[in-house]
């Protein structure tokens, strides 16, 4: 596998494969890599011939307040996960090659609406950064498909839509979230967990089921954010949101949406956690699946 930290070289391998008529897939990662991002790999390697992985911390995405310096960086350790996963380019470039200006003054790509509910109404400017470090990403590995993972449920919106409004002619494929045995999502940030955190941990996912169950047995959106909120709190996290939305929009669910998505956040010590459940309600539903 080669690391390549270059704009210029990354065009010219590309470029080649381009030529040879193979197909490039992408998988843009923040790196600290867990099973996680190495099916988002073994997927990207069913779906084409070339798989590229990105590794970059973006600064643009993270507040002010947040973990960016505190971010995991393993490199060495990423390198040989991504080999052995059968990438053929980690493209791992740095901040000053992304931002050459600053990422303050930087060209942004907004996604409204999609950005600004749920983590992007907590983390204002998140998705502005997402969006725009995947927006240049794209434009510089020019692939043909890229992945992502369904735990940023969110973020795979905003992308698609992003790739939707912008005329990216990219396909973006969403890969089921990978989880631990008992049942914590992965996630690089878990590392902050302490041991007494992480047996806590797995209560995100628990909460996410009952609620699922809760909806399914007819019960409104509104009574089962609040038992769901409550529920967290007992099971020794604090909840930031747990909201039921329309799975394509994510707007707030109402009566006749079929295709919903339960949606968490938490902090746990110095982690934020998230995570994500579909629900879809029968067709042919009793009256009393209505949402509110
Ligand atoms: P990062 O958190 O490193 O995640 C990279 C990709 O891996 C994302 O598409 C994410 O959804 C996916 N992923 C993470 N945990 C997963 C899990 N447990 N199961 C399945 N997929 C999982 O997301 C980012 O980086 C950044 O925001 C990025 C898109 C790279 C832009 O900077």
């Amino acid at each position: 596998m080669k690391t390549i930290e270059t704009l210029e070289d990354l065009r010219e391998q590309v470029r080649i494969w381009r030529w040879a008529g193979e197909r490039v897939a992408f998988v843009p990662t923040m790196g600290n890599l867990h099973a996680g991002h190495l099916t988002l790999i073994a997927e990207a390697r069913a779906r084409a011939p070339r798989v590229i992985a990105s590794i970059f911390v973006n600064p643009m995405q993270f507040g002010p307040a947040e973990d960016l310096d505190a971010y995991p960086r393993t490199l060495a350790r990423d390198r040989e996960l991504l080999e052995a996963a059968g990438c053929d380019l980690l493209f791992a470039p740095g901040v000053a090659s992304v931002y050459p200006r600053g990422s303050e003054v930087q060209t942004r790509v907004e996604v409204p609406g999609l950005s600004d509910v749920l983590c992007g109404e907590s983390r204002p400017g998140h998705f502005r950064g997402v969006a725009t470090v995947v927006c240049k990403l794209f434009n510089m590995v020019q692939p043909d498909i890229a992945l992502f993972g369904e735990k940023d449920f969110q973020q795979l919106l905003v992308i698609r839509r992003m790739v939707e409004d912008l005329d990216m002619p990219i396909e973006i494929v969403g890969v089921p979230t990978v989880r631990e045995s008992d049942g914590l999502a992965m996630s690089s940030r878990n590392g902050y967990l302490s041991p007494s955190e992480r047996a806590l941990a797995p209560g995100l996912r628990r909460v996410l089921t009952a609620a699922r169950q809760s909806l399914l047995a007819g019960n409104v959106a509104a009574s089962v954010e609040r038992e769901a909120e409550a529920a967290l709190r007992e099971a020794g996290l604090a909840p930031d949101y747990v909201q039921v939305r329309a799975a394509d929009d994510l707007r707030s669910a109402t009566e006749g949406d079929r295709d919903l998505v339960i949606l968490a956040a938490a902090y746990l010590g110095r982690a934020r956690l998230i995570d994500n459940l579909r629900v879809q309600l029968d067709a042919n539903a009793a009256p009393q699946q209505t949402l509110r």
